[in-house]
């Protein structure tokens, strides 16, 4: 069964709807930290966030208030420049999950591409690893991207699972899970952890656990959060672990 990383970008995405421009006053809500918190008493394994070049929603005060205080793993995803990765060694989360980043897109739109630039992210990797760091590189289920991964010297990969969760028919579909089951089973024979994210939900995440091997930990952001404004963080992280555990489980059975 895998772990699972909640992702609690949107919760500070809610928080700058109304405070992005705060200074003083009354304490900015929701807190980040009260999230990640109740998230970690809900037993979740690790929290996510995205330190975007923009930030549009995590704050470099969230990472740092998070690397100090919570006591499951942080995984810092972020884009793979020099400023970022020396920001990354000062504030030292577990683990830093490169991903491309492109100012205009609403998320994450596809995996990174090793290929592109093999020495620099090499360079980047031995760097993180040096402050102590693990990585993990987001990736599309491509080959030849997981040995790129294995080539810069990458603990982890992140399998994107955004063209599964997009799919419209049962066909795309197990094509995608076949694609990802391959990539994940060459992931884990080159040594790397093999971790999955992006628009996983209650509703998909079932059948791709059950068709792809190795998983170590899931990343999921945007279902789960969106499930706690109706039901509370607590029970939409219980849900989503129940669900990862159980066969029997129905969404939304109370
Ligand atoms: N993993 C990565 C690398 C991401 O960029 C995201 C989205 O921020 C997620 C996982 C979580 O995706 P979602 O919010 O769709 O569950």
């Amino acid at each position: 069964m895998p772990t699972l990383g909640l992702n609690i970008d949107h919760v500070a995405t809610l928080r700058q709807a109304r405070y992005r421009d705060w200074k003083q006053g009354l304490p900015p809500e929701p807190n980040v930290l009260d999230a990640a918190r109740a998230a970690e008493q809900a037993g979740v394994d690790s929290i996510t966030v995205h330190l975007r070049e923009d930030r549009r929603h995590i704050q470099d005060a969230d990472v740092r208030e998070l690397a100090n205080a919570i006591l499951i793993p942080l995984n810092l995803e972020m884009a793979a420049t020099p400023a970022m990765t020396a920001h990354a060694i000062e504030i030292g989360p577990e683990e830093v999950c490169l991903v491309p980043e492109n100012r205009e897109e609403v998320t994450t739109e596809g995996g990174l591409d090793l290929l592109a630039d093999l020495p620099r992210l090499k360079a980047v990797v031995r760097e993180l690893n040096a402050g102590k760091i693990d990585v993990s590189a987001f990736i599309d289920a491509d080959l030849e991207q997981i040995e790129a991964a294995h080539r810069i010297g990458a603990q982890s990969v992140e399998l994107h699972t955004g063209v599964y969760a997009n799919a419209t028919s049962l066909r795309a579909r197990q094509k995608e899970l076949a694609r990802h089951g391959r990539a994940a089973a060459r992931a884990h024979d080159l040594g790397m952890r093999v971790n999955a994210g992006h628009g996983l939900h209650y509703s998909n995440v079932r059948e791709y656990i059950e068709d792809v091997p190795h998983l170590y930990t899931l990343n999921i952001g945007h279902a789960i959060i969106s499930r706690a404004i109706f039901v509370g963080l607590d029970k939409a992280v219980t849900e989503m672990m129940t669900l990862l555990r159980s066969r029997e489980y129905v969404p939304n059975a109370d």
